[in-house]
């Protein structure tokens, strides 16, 4: 079983947008029952909240529904459970490192590591501000993290 956390600042936008389209990607795959995808946030404002709208309606048009998700904030006891925690930016993984116990620390990477063409520079943009279009580029960004990140686990884990 290999457990696979995303994380941003909000919960809301990026981090379910991941947990989203990579179980999309494992189910269609069949390789769900060896997988397990969550997300959470390192700031706690949103807790309890389904994504954003504009996030949902991005991920609708690729027949993805984040709607029964809900925010929630990162917790010790993740960086134990998790085996992969991917954070979109570095301020979200620097604010894990800072709580994240030594021994844990190795699991705790950008996802665009893990990006054939990164388009950026190894960060997802926080689209929170944005327009539906910011939503729609953060999506493609976010898909190419997944799809590189899925090519990994297939080459380096039995699936
Ligand atoms: P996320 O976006 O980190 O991708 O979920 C944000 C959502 C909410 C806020 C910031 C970023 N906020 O400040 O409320």
């Amino acid at each position: 079983m290999i457990k696979i956390l995303f994380v941003c600042l909000g919960n809301i936008c990026r981090s379910p947008t991941a947990e989203g389209i990579f179980r999309h990607k494992i189910e269609q795959g069949g390789y769900g029952d060896n997988v397990v995808i969550d997300s959470a946030g390192t700031g706690a404002w949103h807790v309890g909240n389904p994504p954003d709208s504009r996030s949902r309606q991005t991920a609708l048009k690729y027949g993805i529904n984040l709607e029964d998700l809900r925010g929630r904030k990162v917790a010790r006891q993740d960086f134990a459970d998790y085996d992969y925690i991917l954070a979109m930016d570095r301020d979200n993984m620097r604010n894990m490192m800072a709580i994240c116990p030594p021994d844990h620390q190795h699991k705790i990477s950008l996802l665009l590591n893990y990006a054939e063409n990164d388009p950026g520079n190894g960060e997802v943009p926080d689209p929170y501000n944005s327009g539906q279009d910011g939503f729609d580029r953060v999506y493609e960004i976010i898909k190419r993290g997944c799809d590189g990140f899925l090519k990994y686990l297939m080459t380096h884990h039995a699936l």
